[in-house]
């Protein structure tokens, strides 16, 4: 098959970027998105051109380093697959295939195809540490987990943190990916120790630099390890639980936030009872 390639070029970071068009023949159906780039790659150096810089690493759906728009869309036009396993036989003959950088201000363009995604990075390296018994080994199912946890700890631990999310995301937020990292430790006994910092922490990392969730629901489909919405509800339910809690079961309020008006009042029992001018007057 034929198709045109319609590609973001950009030199660097500070370079101001436009489409170019090329021209791929002789193309497999079975191709992925990936080897598209690597013919044309292969024509423009034997053209004497630069080749299109693209991020690739395990080209099996594993590191989450691809990650492109095609024909707008992140990844590809497949849900819940990755650039790199997308197929040309997607596309029919003769199609213009439009291919651009993640875009979210919190994704720079580095080049071509190539964002900085490292502020997904400073996310997780902002979720801190799990602490461990490191005594004797303990007895054996001391610490069971039920198969349901498990799974659900599993499932979450998927994300392979390829951002589609939030280039999918109209306000360019983290929220799935934040929500997914969140969950996969809030389901086991190990996480539980810092799980209120661990919260509060990421969330506020990814509030510097990420829009935020109004329930578009885009991230979903263009998510390639099918991490489902309801990890944002569990991420909002623990990070309001957080202003509430320091570790474990531990009540206590974070120092930051002594001095919020609703939270106190939450805090010392119903509402009508905690604000003086609305307490009920005794009448004699
Ligand atoms: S939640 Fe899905 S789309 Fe977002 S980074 Fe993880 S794997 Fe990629
Ligand atoms: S190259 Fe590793 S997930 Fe696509």
């Amino acid at each position: 098959m034929r198709l045109s390639l319609v590609i973001w070029r950009q030199a660097d970071a500070t370079a101001a970027g436009d489409f170019e068009r090329y021209e791929l023949t002789d193309i497999a159906p079975e191709v992925s998105i990936l080897e598209l780039l690597d013919m044309l790659n292969a024509q423009l150096v034997a053209e004497n051109r630069d080749p299109v810089a693209f991020d690739h690493d395990c080209r099996e759906g594993i590191c989450g380093s691809c990650g492109l728009m095609v024909n707008g869309q992140a990844h590809g036009p497949v849900d819940s697959t990755p650039a790199c396993l997308q197929r040309a036989r997607s596309f029919e003959d003769g199609d213009i295939v439009t291919m651009e950088p993640f875009r979210a201000d919190a994704f720079p363009v580095i080049r071509d195809l190539v964002v900085d995604r490292s502020s997904l990075d400073r996310i997780i390296a902002s979720g801190g540490y799990v602490s461990t018994a490191t005594n004797a080994a303990p007895e054996a199912l001391t610490m069971s987990v039920n198969k349901i946890e498990s799974d659900v700890a599993m499932d979450h631990a998927a994300c392979i943190g390829c951002g589609a999310c939030v280039a999918a995301c109209p306000n360019a937020a983290a929220q799935l990916f934040t929500g997914a990292k969140v969950a996969h430790l809030a389901q086991l006994p190990q996480g539980q120790v810092e799980r209120y910092e661990r919260v509060r922490s990421m969330v506020e990392t990814m509030e510097e630099d990420f829009g935020s969730c109004t329930n578009f629901g885009e991230c979903v489909p263009a998510c390639p390890a099918d991490i489902q919405l309801d990890v944002i509800a569990l991420l909002n339910r623990d990070y309001a639980r957080s202003m509430f809690r320091v570790s474990g079961d531990e009540e206590v309020r974070h120092k930051d936030r002594r001095d919020i008006p609703w939270l106190s009042r939450l805090r010392s029992g119903p509402w009508w009872q905690s604000d003086p001018d609305d307490q009920p007057h005794a009448t004699s």
